[in-house]
């Protein structure tokens, strides 16, 4: 039925009602939705804190386990709750026995974040008490899923390619071991310290879309399983984690057709497409996350055969921001790193979830603490009044 055949106090009330919802926001921008004391992020002036600390010193002093420790306890561990915290997590990281052979059932091309996001959700049927939702559970839980996923990830890794899934050493930090689940080889201090930097530097970031979605699954006390599934299919998106994985894309299609990288930037824009790795909802000057990885990349580049990469995004970065005034997000260097380790593309955005799950996790402890249904509404803009017609009536 037409709006134009409702019946004058039918149209009263769609005027009357839409008024009572007041203006919508779009994505949510600028919406303050919860209190929380994890994270604090000042776009403009480029400022990234975790639980009061600023993220330059964190991503210069601090381990990805003492970063863990941090996001889940407010404070950064001492010696011996780091001794305990490493060995709690080596110890976990092995998966139930049923998890590989699950992840062996996937079709060949299955894309690695929905093979990470099938094997979490799997997590919960091996977790005999997977709906406890109480602090010491939660906890539990927590630290379980971050030191499973890395396991995960390599071992699905391993599997595609024919080849073994290596158990996890059960020592070192999971920079270390994940490596080695990896590559099958123990990897170099540089290379551990590079990859375990880019984990601190990933590990949380306020209220973004994987986090917020992993909030509103526990705000109904389902479980954090159900919860970091969610979360990590928001992360998959290309408008937010998968991004890392098509900045490096573009950069090897610019290398392989021996384009120019300010061309094909400036063709790109023409056409009105968005270039991965650049703007920010939140950010609108340059992402701390992106200025120390780009320095930390730079530090690779100079060791490895690799270095035209960087020259290539420091390229696109200043022809980026004098065309659209448009600064680097943390996916845009971050890509550059992984390839000079030597990680396949679409294992990037299963790693950025391998770090985000001390974050999302933190926020779900916190969600739980302090539980309110998140439920938001909808400003409705279909019709009112309408009749139901007989089915063999309706035009
Ligand atoms: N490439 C080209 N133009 C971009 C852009 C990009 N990556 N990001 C934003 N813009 C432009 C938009 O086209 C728009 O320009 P216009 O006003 O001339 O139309 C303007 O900047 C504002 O964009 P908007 O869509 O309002 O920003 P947003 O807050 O909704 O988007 C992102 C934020 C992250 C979704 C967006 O910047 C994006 O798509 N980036 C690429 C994907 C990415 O790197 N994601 C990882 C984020 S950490």
């Amino acid at each position: 039925m037409n709006p134009s055949t409702l019946l004058a106090s039918d149209r009263e009330a769609v005027a009357g009602r839409a008024a009572a919802d007041g203006p919508v926001s779009h994505g949510l921008e600028d919406v303050v939705a919860v209190a929380s004391s994890i994270c604090h992020i000042d776009g403009q002036r480029g400022e990234l804190v975790y639980r009061g600390y600023d993220i330059r010193d964190l991503g210069a002093n601090v381990t990805f386990e003492e970063t863990a420790y941090l996001l889940w306890h407010g404070s950064l561990p001492r010696l011996a709750e780091l001794g305990a915290l490493a060995e709690r997590l080596a110890e976990a990281r092995a998966l139930p026995e049923g998890l590989p052979a699950l992840l062996a059932t996937l079709p060949a091309g299955t894309h690695p974040m929905a093979a990470l996001r099938t094997a979490v959700s799997a997590l919960a049927a091996f977790d005999a008490h997977a709906d406890d939702t109480s602090a010491a559970g939660s906890y539990d839980r927590a630290l379980r899923l971050t030191a499973q996923t890395p396991t995960l990830i390599a071992a699905f890794d391993r599997m595609r390619k024919g080849l073994p899934a290596l158990a996890p050493l059960g020592e070192g930090s999971t920079a270390y071991d994940f490596l080695y689940m990896l590559t099958g080889e123990r990897p170099t201090r540089a290379a551990e310290r590079c990859f375990d930097a880019a984990l601190v530097l990933h590990a949380e970031h306020g209220l973004n879309a994987s986090t917020f979605t992993g909030r509103v699954i526990a705000s109904t006390l389902s479980d954090m399983y159900s919860a970091v599934s969610g979360a990590i299919g928001a992360l998959k998106g290309p408008l937010h984690g998968g991004a890392n994985t098509n900045v490096m894309a573009m950069l090897l299609e610019i290398e392989a057709g021996g384009l120019d990288a300010a061309d094909y930037i400036r063709a790109k824009l023409r056409r009105r497409e968005r270039i991965a790795g650049f703007g920010h909802r939140v950010y609108k000057v340059l992402d701390p996350r992106a200025a120390i990885l780009k320095s930390m990349g730079e530090a690779v580049s100079r060791e490895s055969a690799e270095g035209r990469w960087f020259e290539m995004s420091m390229r696109i970065a200043e022809v980026m921001e004098a065309e659209k005034g448009l600064y680097p997000n943390v996916d845009f260097y971050s890509a550059p790193v992984y390839y000079m380790l030597g990680i396949d593309l679409d294992l990037y955005t299963p790693i950025f979830a391998m770090s985000r799950m001390t974050g999302w996790t933190a926020h779900i402890l916190e969600q739980y603490a302090g539980n309110r249904l998140i439920r938001p509404r909808d400003h409705y803009t279909g019709p009112f009044g309408l009749r139901v017609e007989p089915v063999g009536a309706r035009a």
